[in-house]
């Protein structure tokens, strides 16, 4: 049943167009049609002055009462203690530097594991620079590890597996972090996993390294591209996520020697969906069922709630797959994009060729050249009253809107297999660099058969949900602010 590359073959070909014509009849023709495309739904009217950060945290409250929820925040905001420490505040550019890092490292991982390539060759493109795939527009949660517990904020990271934290005594070496390093002999509940454990040999999938031995503990290795990695030791501890959500035996990394971009956290919750995973370990009590929110601004606040409860009716799903070249990724299937109410005219068998995966690590969108070719067409199209702007990094489609005080954008909305369209906020439609540089947040990969990404700006102020059990992904507007 499953095609080679693991995709369910069956997709649904959605145009708006198609959509609208199966509205009740009572609607009728083209007539009725240019009235449900209301310029409002086709875009945003937004001040300029309300693009801009703000400097003060200022906490969202939708969502923040669900049971079994953390709250999210970025990194290198004023949400976040972390961000206090202005050396390990990157500047916009860094940003989407390391966000290139990040997509080079999951591109050559599953370019690697398809065996479309050497591995010398996937070798040759992994970043030679303090490249790491971790990126840098991460988001943070908090939770208690040990008895008694200690609080580490962590980057949440649904492209991973193995969660780790930094471990006194730092054998080999610990980067600076906010907290105090975490002391397992200060703990009454840490054990070392030895050797022969069956978990120690499931360090294999769930890092792409084999476990080391140390004098029978089981030593771990991940490494997130060239100048970023975590080693150490592998054992189990009582982690508390809320005060009435506690694991015992929770396995992760004590690392010895950790060294890379992690600015200042203390290490990193690893959401992907092999064995080893916060995913897979707390199956018995949350079913692999997990959603976030990630907030529109570093100003505001996200939800990382795990288990079904409180989960909108207004979230709708697509079918999530499974990919045995990339076991820990979540693949989703786009099938159209549009522009200010436009659908994009790109060929199914562009998205198709190398799918799409869903992270909350990579912050630009990446598509297929071909599709991210008609999109920044369109959106240019629709965007010609506004003078155009010098090109920041990866992103090419930018505009001066210091002389404006309201602007009109055009909406993007993109489609997923089994008729889910998702409308992008506008956080995500537009990259702030200042009121003279706003950018489309969206870049094509330079290889037509590099995976997609949806990034993490896409996904900002909706709820993301994943059934992992149930096979699939639901999107729901209004999750945060
Ligand atoms: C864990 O193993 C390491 C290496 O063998 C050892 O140094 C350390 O004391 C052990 N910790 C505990 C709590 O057993
Ligand atoms: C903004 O307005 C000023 C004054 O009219 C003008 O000189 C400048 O070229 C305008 N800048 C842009 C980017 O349109």
């Amino acid at each position: 049943m499953a095609s080679p590359t693991g995709f369910i073959p069956v997709r649904f070909l959605l145009s708006a167009s198609l959509f609208l014509l199966l509205l009740p009849s009572s609607l009728k023709k083209g007539y009725a049609l240019k009235r449900i495309e209301t310029s409002e739904s086709r875009h945003h009217t937004v001040q300029v002055s309300s693009l801009l950060p703000a400097s003060l945290c200022n906490p969202t409250t939708k969502g923040s009462n669900k049971k079994s929820s953390l709250k999210v925040v970025h990194r290198n905001g004023p949400c976040s203690q972390l961000s206090q420490d202005k050396a390990n505040t990157p500047t916009l550019t860094q940003i989407l530097y390391h966000d290139q890092s990040r997509v080079n490292s999951i591109h050559s991982r599953l370019a690697f594991n398809s065996g479309k390539t050497s591995l010398q060759d996937s070798q040759a493109t992994i970043p030679a620079q303090s490249g790491s795939m971790l990126g840098s527009g991460n988001y943070i949660v908090t939770v208690g590890l040990g008895s008694p517990k200690r609080d580490l904020s962590l980057i949440f990271d649904t492209g991973s597996d193995l969660t780790w934290t930094q471990c006194q005594p730092c054998v080999k070496y610990c980067y600076k972090q906010r907290e105090p390093t975490f002391d397992p002999s200060k703990s009454t509940t840490y054990s070392n996993i030895s050797c022969n454990s069956a978990s120690c040999s499931q360090l294999s999938s769930a890092t792409g390294n084999s476990p080391g031995c140390s004098t029978s503990t089981c030593i771990y290795g991940i490494q997130y591209g060239d100048s970023s990695f975590s080693v150490g030791y592998f054992g189990q501890e009582k982690l508390t996520l809320t005060s009435t959500d506690v694991f015992d035996n929770f396995q992760f990394g004590c690392g010895q020697n950790n060294r890379g971009l992690f600015g200042g956290t203390a290490g990193l919750l690893g959401l992907g969906r092999d064995q080893l995973s916060i995913v897979s370990q707390t199956a018995k009590t949350y079913g692999k069922y997990f959603s976030y929110c990630l907030p529109s601004k570093t100003s505001s606040t996200g939800h990382l709630t795990f288990g079904k409860n409180g989960v909108p009716s207004t979230v709708k799903f697509t079918p999530l797959s499974v990919n045995s070249q990339g076991p820990s990724f979540y693949f989703i299937d786009i099938t159209g994009i549009s522009v200010g109410g436009r659908q994009l005219s790109i060929s199914s068998s562009v998205f198709k060729t190398a799918g799409t995966i869903i992270d909350s690590g990579t912050v630009i969108t990446r598509l297929p050249p071909a599709a991210y070719k008609a999109l920044r067409t369109t959106f240019r199209q629709q965007m010609t009253k506004y003078p155009m702007a010098q090109p920041v990094s990866i992103l090419d489609t930018c505009y001066d809107l210091s002389n404006y005080s309201t602007v009109t954008i055009p909406k993007i909305s993109f489609f997923f297999s089994g008729n889910l369209k998702t409308d992008i906020d506008l956080s995500g439609t537009l990259y702030v660099v200042s009121a003279s540089q706003i950018c489309l947040p969206f870049a094509g990969n330079s290889d037509a058969a590099d995976v997609g990404i949806f990034g993490n700006v896409q996904q900002k102020t909706l709820d993301v949900v994943y059934d992992v059990a149930g096979g699939k992904l639901g999107f729901g507007p209004g999750g945060c602010d």
